[in-house]
């Protein structure tokens, strides 16, 4: 499949990145899941932000900082209409992990108590993990994992049966990172509000590779990251349900979140700045509110036909390679743009390194999914996802690369 085959149009010109050359290689990127690459018009209204209009938002009344705080608050208001949240709802972070950690301070701190339960899947990135085992040590609470079948789906069952131990909070990857399995979130939603649980998802895969309706999934709390949808670094997003948010107390304090601030106490601004202590993470917001119109421009219907093309393509071309597992469901259909594996007798650095050397750019590690790596048995893999710049013709120069490994292992 070549771009053109798709319904996407061609985007390559769009990365400025994708000309570097390294060891006389173009550039094959393959590890968007990690983090994405940024497209040109991000990075022009970053520069915008910086030549013409910097100044701090909310701090003072002249035409600049007004105009800073119209783009700031503008981009929050595309970035929650896009995925069906509102602007009160919508909160700036610096990434996925400070998103969670937020529910986990503010919300579980002051819900959990000794003797609680709170659940997880077995296929968390730790970022939706290490905040619940220490809020849970903390509160005398304890941590349940939802088990993974054999098919690398949630084994909802066991979900059930976990829920009549009434957790107080579930927390969910939409996508796994590893395995790439999109769960079913809304129903997972549904069975633990039935339950009387929080739920918060982990959308971090799942908002730059498939349609997200915060409404329909209608989850207590959706965290995800901007430098996987083509946006900067420093920036996450945390939806949260109104009537939770404003029963929450302030997790990080300072400027910015309060009302009014008497000798020995304070009063808390209204959402979501109760939550955006300290100046805000501005340029980062105007560049993901660039981001977040680049993925409406493409579609992100058009956008997950065409990874999901490359996905089922490259399991194709994965299946006929000798020695080579893959981790995760068979259909791609059931995954996000993401495959990771092994291949017998060469160690994933060793895959990652021989293919470095071709300037093909694959994720290789435990993927911060540490208590998933032992449930499949390893200590690490390769992984290689798709963005929307990915064509048929990097897949061949994966492949080749891993005739390469081959070669070079002698496998
Ligand atoms: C599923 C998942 N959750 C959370 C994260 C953490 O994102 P960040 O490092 O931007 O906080 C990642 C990043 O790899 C991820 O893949």
């Amino acid at each position: 499949m070549t771009a053109g085959a798709s319904q996407m149009r061609d985007v390559a010109a769009d990365f400025p990145i994708l000309t570097r050359e390294i060891n006389g290689k173009s550039l094959v990127y393959l590890d968007s899941a990690a983090t994405s690459q940024t497209p040109q018009v991000v990075v022009d209204a970053l520069v915008r932000y910086y030549t013409e209009t910097r100044a701090s938002v909310h701090r003072g009344v002249y035409p600049l900082i007004e105009e800073a705080t119209e783009l700031f608050e503008g981009a929050r208001e595309r970035i929650a209409g896009w995925l069906g949240s509102t602007v009160e709802e919508t909160i700036f972070t610096s990434n996925a992990t400070a998103a969670i950690n937020l529910v986990s301070h503010s919300w579980a701190r002051t819900n959990l108590n000794p003797g609680d339960t709170v659940l997880v899947t077995e296929m968390e990135h730790h970022s939706d993990l290490v905040p619940w085992q220490l809020v849970c040590l903390e509160r005398g609470a304890t941590l349940e994992y939802i088990p993974v079948l054999d098919d690398w789906q949630l084994d909802l069952d066991a979900y059930d049966r976990l829920l009549e131990r009434k957790p107080k909070l579930v927390g969910i990857a939409h996508i796994s990172n590893v395995l790439g399995t999109i769960n079913p979130v809304a129903e997972m939603t549904r069975r633990a509000h039935d339950a009387g649980a929080v739920v918060v998802i982990d959308g971090t895969q799942a908002v730059p590779q498939i349609q997200v309706d915060l409404r329909e999934i209608d989850a207590d709390f959706y965290a995800w990251t901007g430098h996987k949808v083509y946006g900067p670094t420093g920036i996450g997003v945390l939806h949260g349900r109104r009537e939770l948010l404003e029963e929450m107390p302030p997790f990080i304090s300072g400027g910015h979140m309060i009302r009014q601030v008497f000798e020995a106490t304070s009063t808390w601004t209204e959402l979501p700045g109760k939550f955006e202590a300290g100046t805000s993470q501005i340029a980062e917001a105007i560049g993901l509110g660039a981001a977040v119109d680049y993925v409406n421009e493409l579609g992100i219907d058009a956008i997950r036909a065409h990874e999901l093309a490359l996905t089922a393509e490259l399991l194709e071309r994965f299946a006929e390679f000798p020695g080579l597992k893959i981790h995760g469901p068979a259909d791609a259909a059931d995954r996000g743009a993401l495959v990771s594996f092994e291949i017998e007798g060469a160690h994933p650095h060793d895959i990652g390194e021989i293919l470095g050397r071709d300037n093909v750019c694959v994720r290789t590690g435990h993927h911060c999914a540490q208590t998933l790596m032992r449930r499949l048995g390893i200590g690490s893999s390769a992984r290689a996802s798709f963005a929307v710049h990915n064509t048929s013709a990097d897949i061949d120069r994966l492949m080749d690369g891993l005739e390469n490994v081959r070669r070079v292992m002698a496998l």
